[in-house]
């Protein structure tokens, strides 16, 4: 027997049968989106708007009023900030504005989904009197939603800075409350910047079963299949009606180069995240978070010409800065020396050194202490 005529009727049939299944896919499930927008996909559904076909157990979602979609793992929901479907990731955050305390309550063992993968590990403590953020070690954070007037608890993020906090009789006086690993997630996080506060920050899920890795690699959609049971199915694209030899056309004309831009911008984003962590910690690369480009808020950095623009100043011998900052730069905690070169954001003037700023300023648009967008050449929002 030819192996070719066989491999090609193989591929009619499968495609034929792709076919048949969409049919069945689009019959028993209508698309839906809480804010009209973002499309939910399985394995998540909204039991009130959509038939259980749609999705998969302990994936319901809701909607409220500010259509928002909400995720209830316990009697409280938490808040879908994003869903990466090809990678089996989502973002959370607390309607209540204090994720910290949700995720220190969480228990997912039963359900679908764990903490990261690229969760790191926390600690938190309970600190004696009120602190002062800019007073903690690097890497903590005050969680002001769980503090009082007479403590602070704080999250560190790894050993160094737990380790100077825990000091028996030290200045510092913090009882640890719970060591967790979870990926907490903030707008431009990495680069050494944690936030002063962490207790608005969004927090990363990840599920593994179902799995549709390989069928989103395919171009295609997950769901269930047929009338009942829990079997999931890959529902390739519907064809376009072109026949076939033209669709394999298409397939080799287009997916080839397709699939050799994806592995460029793949190895382009991981040399620029490996770049990136090696800038985080040069000398302790084993507790390096996992800094991964966020999917749901990302920020690219700013062009040369557009940082040039930013105004330059060389420090004199006073030191003295316009406020509102003080006399150390928030990227690299140097504190500012004579005759140094700083460069200020405009609008909202926060100094940096030049040479700090300028890599930042490369990778996010952003302000690294107001969290704002500078303005760009064109749009002038004020930061
Ligand atoms: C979704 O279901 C709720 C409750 O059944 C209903 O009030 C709402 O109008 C539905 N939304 C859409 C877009 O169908
Ligand atoms: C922290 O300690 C204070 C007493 O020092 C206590 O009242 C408070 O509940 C503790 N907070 C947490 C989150 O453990």
């Amino acid at each position: 027997m030819q192996p070719f005529p066989l491999i090609f009727s193989l591929l009619t049939l499968n495609l034929f049968f792709s076919q048949l299944l969409q049919l069945q896919a689009l019959e028993t499930c209508t698309s839906f989106s809480c804010n009209q927008r973002d499309p939910i996909l399985f394995p998540f559904w909204v039991p009130k708007n959509q038939t259980s076909r749609c999705g998969y157990p302990g994936f319901e979602l809701s909607c409220n009023s500010y259509s928002q979609t909400l995720l209830s793992l316990s009697s409280d929901p938490l808040i879908v900030r994003g869903i990466s479907y090809p990678d089996q990731l989502l973002w959370v955050s607390d309607p209540n504005h204090c994720i910290p305390k949700r995720v220190l309550n969480l228990s997912l063992s039963s359900t679908p989904f764990s903490f990261g993968p690229y969760s790191s590990p926390y600690t938190f403590l309970n600190c004696s009197g009120s602190k002062n953020p800019a007073q903690l070690p690097m890497g903590s954070s005050v969680i002001s939603c769980l503090s009082g007037p007479n403590y602070t608890v704080v999250a560190t993020y790894g050993g160094e800075a737990e380790e100077k906090m825990v000091v028996k009789g030290g200045e510092w006086s913090c009882e640890i409350i719970k060591r967790v690993n979870a990926a907490f997630w903030w707008r431009n996080m990495g680069y050494g910047i944690y936030p002063s506060d962490m207790s608005d920050v969004y927090v990363q899920l990840s599920w593994d079963v179902p799995s549709c890795v390989d069928c989103f690699m395919r171009g295609g959609s997950c769901g269930l299949v047929g009338d009942s049971g829990l079997q999931v199915g890959c529902f390739l694209p519907a064809s376009s009606g072109l026949p076939n030899s033209a669709k394999y056309g298409l397939i080799l004309g287009a997916g080839i180069p397709g699939l050799l831009c994806i592995v460029g911008l793949t190895f382009y984003i991981s040399s620029r995240i490996s770049a990136r962590n090696q800038n985080r910690r040069p000398t302790n690369t084993e507790s390096s978070p996992s800094i991964f480009p966020q999917p749901i808020i990302l920020t690219l950095g700013l062009d040369g010409p557009t940082i040039e623009s930013y105004p330059k100043t060389i420090l004199g011998e006073s030191k003295r800065l316009p406020k509102p900052s003080d006399g150390t730069c928030p990227i690299c905690l140097s504190d500012y020396q004579p005759k140094e070169t700083l460069r200020s954001i405009p609008d909202c003037n926060h100094y940096f050194h030049a040479d700090c700023i300028d890599e930042w300023l490369r990778m996010n648009a952003t302000c690294p202490l107001c969290r704002n967008s500078p303005p760009q050449s064109s749009a002038l929002d004020s930061c």
